[in-house]
């Protein structure tokens, strides 16, 4: 979990140690429905939805990455929208019931993590 305090650095070295530093893992920054900020480990080729989900974030996704509830809703970043591949018609066109759907809006079953991502920055949205 992260509470706010500075990111971890890249590699970590400590004194006395043989072992080559082990490069951190991508992780995603995830803000909850409460306002608290979680630093989420992130494996290249799920999708951000399961990654938020195994880190026992309150994302439903009650029809498991179809496309098909919309109870995977987040607001991305705005320093991140640009970083990720346009959304689908499909996937617009669920976002578009939403009383909640703003610009940054974006279903994260339908977001596959990379490396380019490593860092995205998102809020999960209210239920509803
Ligand atoms: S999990 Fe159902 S739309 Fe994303």
């Amino acid at each position: 979990m992260f509470s706010g305090g500075p990111v971890t650095p890249s590699l970590i070295r400590l004194p006395n140690c043989r072992r080559e530093p082990q490069p951190r893992m991508p992780f995603i920054i995830a803000t909850d429905r409460n306002g608290n900020r979680h630093e989420v480990e992130a494996l290249i080729g799920r999708s951000v939805m399961e990654l938020l989900r195994a880190d026992g974030l309150p994302i439903e996704a009650l029809c498991g990455g179809q496309g098909a509830c919309a109870t995977c809703h987040c607001y991305i970043d705005p320093t991140w929208q640009s970083k990720l591949a346009p959304a689908t018609q499909d996937e617009l066109d669920l976002l578009g019931i939403l009383d909640t759907i703003r610009a940054s809006s974006r279903l994260t079953c339908q977001i596959p993590f990379s490396d380019s991502l490593d860092g995205l920055t998102l809020t999960i949205a209210p239920e509803g």
